[in-house]
């Protein structure tokens, strides 16, 4: 596995999207800092500064690749649960791949970003933000969501040098299992740290809201959600509001 450090970038998925022609399967792009790092549905992701955690992984195919690549982000959501439990949180995810703290306030976040060779999928970018070390007044002032930091959780800062490598470690130790079962790898263990089961949710889905029951997750990671009306409805993408 190899490491490339950057200072300042404007997103290390642009970053590895940009050069994934160069760079061999399991590669990783960290930067102290990110002037333009993106989330999901192209939300911003700010950084908090120095001693946060902004890097992508890179995969490429290989044979299993393309049954696995939908439910990558849901597979490094666990592994990010795995660590921060060792420093004796209470992590939970929400659904798709959101690790949220006592589940409501968001610690970490990823992105997967596909980068396509004509009709070739040419490699997958794993982008993951985690707050280790912030401010309580910059956390305060991010918009609509409830964000918060491991060290303002823990009361002391995090190493961030260490907490990446204790990641990697934990990524990397199932993934090759991972890639051989899929999502059924995962899915007890994914259901036992979800916050979003057995409650009724709203999940903007593109440009509509579904409302509904959140019932279950099936073998493939997808949301189940009983409708009003007794339908059952299968999403496979959304943001649970
Ligand atoms: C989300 O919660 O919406 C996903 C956030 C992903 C943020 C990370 S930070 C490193 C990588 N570079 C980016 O621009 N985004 C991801």
């Amino acid at each position: 596995m190899k490491v490339i450090k950057l200072e300042t970038v404007d997103s290390t998925n642009i970053y590895a999207k940009s050069h994934i022609e160069n760079l061999c399967d399991r590669t990783i792009v960290h930067a102290l800092r990110q002037s333009k790092g993106r989330g999901r549905f192209n939300r911003v992701w700010v950084d908090l500064g120095e001693n946060n955690l902004f890097f992508s992984i890179i995969l490429k195919p290989s044979k299993e690749f393309s049954s696995v690549c939908p439910n990558i982000t849901q597979y490094a959501s666990l592994s990010l649960c795995h660590v921060l439990e060792k420093y004796g949180v209470s992590p939970k995810i929400k659904w798709p791949n959101d690790v949220m703290i006592d589940g409501e306030r968001k610690i970490s976040g990823v992105l997967s970003e596909t980068v396509m060779q004509g009709r070739e999928l040419q490699g997958l970018v794993v982008g993951i933000g985690v707050n280790l070390n912030a401010n309580k007044s910059d956390v305060e002032n991010i918009p609509d969501r409830i964000v918060t930091a491991l060290n303002l959780e823990i009361g002391k800062p995090v190493n961030m040098e260490v907490f990446l490598n204790e990641f990697l470690d934990e990524f990397f130790k199932n993934y090759d299992e991972f890639l051989k079962s899929g999502f059924q790898f995962i899915k007890n263990e994914y259901i036992k740290k979800s916050c979003f089961l057995n409650k009724d949710l709203k999940v903007q889905v593109l440009s509509e809201i579904k409302s509904g029951f959140a019932k279950g997750i099936n073998d493939y990671g997808e949301l189940l959600l009983q409708t009003e009306n007794n339908k059952e409805l299968v999403l496979n993408i959304g943001d649970i509001l």
